[in-house]
């Protein structure tokens, strides 16, 4: 073995005392400490140590660092999550580098598929919606009380995911052209699916009505233990305050208020909803962005003040939602919860499918980044208004799910990555 492995053997030897030492004599008080305000901030600081501390390389120095890093331990006492629900929120905020270099901004997005339950911020939205309800004595655990929801599939994951950890069921209607992953995992987490075809709203068997229907249709039945309840995503008060309360705040902290833009496609349009609405209220001149894909009518209506032209209106057109392959944003009426923040929406950016599929796999080439399509929407839209606002300024945006959840579909069209040496150049992707 040579002095260098030896050193470095020492060294993680003398580390594994240390951490052994320090938990052993924590490990009573961490059991019965509550989950304390100051827990993310030890938890980091505690990260930053150990990294420190991989990189001495004098055994002095090391044993003077581990003391440290065993007071570090004392104070971050209170870490654990409560359960599942604890790893909602609280998501890193990441600085692009690829795209921040090539526009001279900060291109920061917020992690939201790293949402402990379902890995999308529609965690944020299903434990909120879920937490009302108990509030009001609508969901009793155990009792085969049922959500019911429509969903594209994110946020039907992130109710099934904690109707489990709460004890009750879950029941997911979406339409039948979303990712096939989608469904799997559904069924794993012991959903009851039903993949409908995809209609417009006025059609009775449309996903979110046909989901609305079998909640009434659960609690009036005899045979059906507990009851129904409509989760209502695109209704619902608790959507666009999940992120009133949560993402708004979060990016607002971790920017020290300190951005200008902010860019999200919308769904249900409850995360720029709620996050404008606390922005504004923070910072007036920020400026919100909707991010769309084709085939939506937000853009129309952020535009130019009307919802459809003939070739989007609902009801006249074969395939309903919208004509793209990026799934979970782009709609084609106004609902609840875009409406409660409609009037602070300050522009719109409309993204094609090529140039989400190129953004897609720019990430993975030169970040690292692999996401889904309507988090590389809301890149593209970000590095476009980026250009638009020139050098120096700092625009926030999300990304929402991995890209593991659109693997048979809108990553079946990318090209093999191979290295940034084979991809399109962002003026190409931005011009597209
Ligand atoms: C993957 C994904 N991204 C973004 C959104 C849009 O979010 P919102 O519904 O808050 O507008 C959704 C909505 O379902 C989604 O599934």
């Amino acid at each position: 073995m040579s002095h260098h492995s030896g050193y470095y053997l020492l060294g993680a030897f003398a580390l594994g005392v240390a951490v052994a030492a320090a938990y052993n004599k924590h490990r009573d008080t961490q059991r019965h400490t509550l989950i304390d305000v100051d827990a993310n901030r030890h938890l980091k600081q505690q990260q930053k140590l150990i990294s420190k501390l991989a990189k001495i390389n004098d055994l002095d120095t090391l044993q003077k660092s581990l003391v440290q890093f065993e007071n570090s331990l004392e104070k971050g006492a209170g870490t654990i999550k409560e359960g599942i629900e604890g790893c909602i929120g609280d998501t890193p905020l990441i600085k692009i580098k690829s795209l921040s270099e090539y526009t001279g901004c900060d291109i920061l997005v917020k992690a939201e598929f790293l949402n402990g339950a379902g890995n999308s911020p529609k965690d944020r939205v299903a434990l909120s919606i879920i937490e009302m309800a108990e509030e009001k004595g609508l969901l009793i655990p155990h009792s085969g009380d049922t959500i019911y929801e429509g969903t594209v599939g994110s946020t039907g994951i992130s109710l099934a995911a904690i109707c489990r950890a709460r004890g009750y069921k879950a029941h997911i209607c979406m339409p039948n052209d979303m990712a096939i992953e989608k469904s799997d995992l559904l069924l794993k987490l012991g959903a009851e699916v039903e993949r409908v075809r995809p209609a417009p709203i006025v059609d009775q068997n449309q996903f979110v009505n046909l989901a609305r229907k079998r909640a009434e249709e659960h609690t009036a039945s005899p045979d059906k233990p507990g009851r129904g309840l409509f989760a209502d995503q695109f209704e619902t008060e608790a959507n666009w305050r999940a992120h009133f309360t949560g993402t708004g705040p979060e990016i607002y902290e971790q920017t020290g208020g300190l951005l200008d833009a902010f860019v999200s496609g919308a769904g249900t349009g409850g995360t720029i909803s709620g996050v404008a609405l606390f922005l504004k209220s923070k910072l007036p001149d920020v400026k919100i962005v909707l991010a769309d894909p084709p085939g939506s009518g937000l853009y129309n209506r952020v535009k130019f003040g009307v919802m459809f032209d003939s070739k989007e209106r609902e009801g006249t057109r074969r395939r309903h939602q919208v004509d793209t392959i990026v799934e979970g944003i782009g709609i084609n009426r106004v609902t609840h919860n875009f409406d409660v923040g409609r009037e602070l929406i300050d522009d719109a950016i409309r993204v094609n499918d090529q140039q989400a599929i190129d953004m897609a796999q720019w990430l993975v080439e030169h970040d690292g980044i692999f996401v889904g399509s309507s988090s590389a929407v809301n890149c593209v839209a970000a590095t476009k208004l980026a250009k638009t606002l020139g050098p120096g300024h700092r625009i926030v945006t999300l990304l929402c799910d991995s890209g593991a959840r659109h693997l048979s579909k809108f990553w079946k069209h990318t090209e093999p990555v191979g290295g940034a040496e084979n991809d399109v150049s962002l003026e190409k992707i931005l011009d597209a």
